[in-house]
This record gives structure tokens, sequence and C-alpha cells, in this order.
């Protein structure tokens, strides 16, 4: 794991940004694992800014989004098909038929297949991901097995409560999603992982120095090749 700890968010996200644009046009049909949650959002701004500025085109890109609540409606803001194209589709000029999210609204088994059929067709060159401050990794939450693929998942009583603070009120979080699984995480060729914030401490602790176990799936991450974990020196304040 190569881990890379910041001042300050704005020179994390730069440098993460920067990591990105060289990677896209170094390889313009790249295939992007992303995320969601409020992690990625600095990110995709910069994205945005550096295709207005001509920095970088999303023409040729393909991108997988992790996951996805089940029973959102799509125009839901808050479902992830809304979240991705507000923070960052609608920006760019990337083909839309080369986005691929879960569907929350297919009957689940129907949902899991389709999107496991196309991701297998494809190899992710760079996997994002943030970490959630129970150590989940997409909606993988702790207990889940590092063979799972794609599936369809009861959301943890903690994230559901992280999560709340984008709804109205805890009640209208879902309590279900379909999430990649932890084999087809891993499967990616490289991952970046940022994590920012005190509530994330413990969980980045675990991932780096704790027992590679079930119990805190983003341990597993010890076992990649290739990982860069983002940190802001909150984030960061356990490690050894
Ligand atoms: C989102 C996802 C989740 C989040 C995690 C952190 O697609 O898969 O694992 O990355 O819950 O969420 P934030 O970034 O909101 O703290």
């Amino acid at each position: 794991m190569k881990i890379n700890v910041f001042e300050s968010k704005e020179e994390l996200y730069k440098s993460v940004s920067e990591f990105y644009i060289k990677a896209i046009n170094d390889k313009p049909n790249i295939i992007l694992g992303l995320a969601t949650g409020t992690t990625p959002i600095p990110l995709y701004k910069n994205l945005i800014k550096a295709y207005q500025d001509k920095l970088v085109s999303f023409k040729d890109v393909v991108t997988f989004n992790l996951d996805e609540y089940i029973g959102l409606p799509k125009t839901h803001k808050e479902s992830y098909y809304s979240f991705m194209r507000a923070q960052l589709f609608n920006h760019i000029d990337i083909n839309l038929d080369n986005t691929h999210i879960p569907s929350g609204t297919l009957e689940p088994s129907e949902a899991i297949k389709l999107f496991q059929k196309e991701f297998d067709s494809f190899q992710v060159d760079i996997q994002l991901l943030g970490l959630g401050s129970n150590g989940h990794i997409g909606f993988n939450e702790p207990g889940t097995s590092f063979e799972s693929t794609t599936h369809q998942t009861n959301l943890a009583k903690s994230t559901i409560q992280d999560n709340s603070r984008m709804f109205d009120s805890v009640d209208e979080v879902p309590t279900k999603s379909i999430t990649m699984g932890i084999k087809d995480i891993m499967r990616a060729s490289s991952i970046v992982m940022i994590a920012t914030g005190n509530q994330k401490a413990e969980a980045v602790y675990k991932m780096v120095h704790g027992p590679v176990d079930e119990s805190l799936p983003a341990s597993i991450l010890q076992k990649h090749k290739d990982v860069t974990i983002y940190l802001d020196k909150d984030a960061a304040s356990l490690l050894k």
C-alpha cells in the first residue's frame, strides 16, 4: 500500500486530480471504477474544470460505479444515477452509453446479472474508493465475503446513520443496495482510496495496520499489488 498524507484537503484533491488527468491522457479509453458519496465530489469538480480548460477529454472513457440504492427512482436526487449525472457526467463529454451503474429499480436479481455481465467484459484500470466509517468499501459491509461479486446488501445501521445527512430524515435512507463485490473490486489493475476527516481515522488505522479480516472489508486492500491511499492529516491521525 502506498500512503500519501496531505496537510490540507485542497492539496490532496489537487494531487489525486492530477493523477487522474494524466492517467486519462495516457489512455483515453481508460476503464474507470467510480464512487459516490461526499469523498469524490471535490475530485469530480476538479475533473470538470480540467475538461472545461481542455486539459482532458472523457470521450472514450468507460465507467463502472460501485453501487446503487435499491428502491429510489432514478430521478431521486440521492440515487447514485442522479448523483453521477449531477456531479460529473452532465458536465463532461463522456458518452453516457459508456457509463454503468447497477440499477436500483429493476428486479434486483436482474439488475445484478446485467451489471455483472457488463462488468465482466471489461478490465477496470483504476478503481476509486471511499471508505465507510465502519470500514466498508462499495456497500460491502463488515462480514461480507472477500469472494463476493455483485450482490444485494442490507446497509449497516451505521451506514444508514452516516448517509442520513443527505436525506430529510433517517427513515428516508434506503436500507438495501446493490454493490460490486469485494472480489470484483480487487480485480482492478490499480486502486485509489481517498479518506478524509477524523470520523474515518479508526477505519483507516484498521485498514492499514489491522488483520486482513472480513469484519473490516477495506483490510483486503493490504493484499492488492497497486493501491494508493490519499489521506488528509485527520484521517491519518491514528496511523503509526
Ligand atoms: C459510494 C460508496 C461508499 C462510500 C463510503 C464513504 O459509492 O461505495 O463506500 O465511498 O460510504 O462515503 P462518504 O464519501 O460519503 O464519506
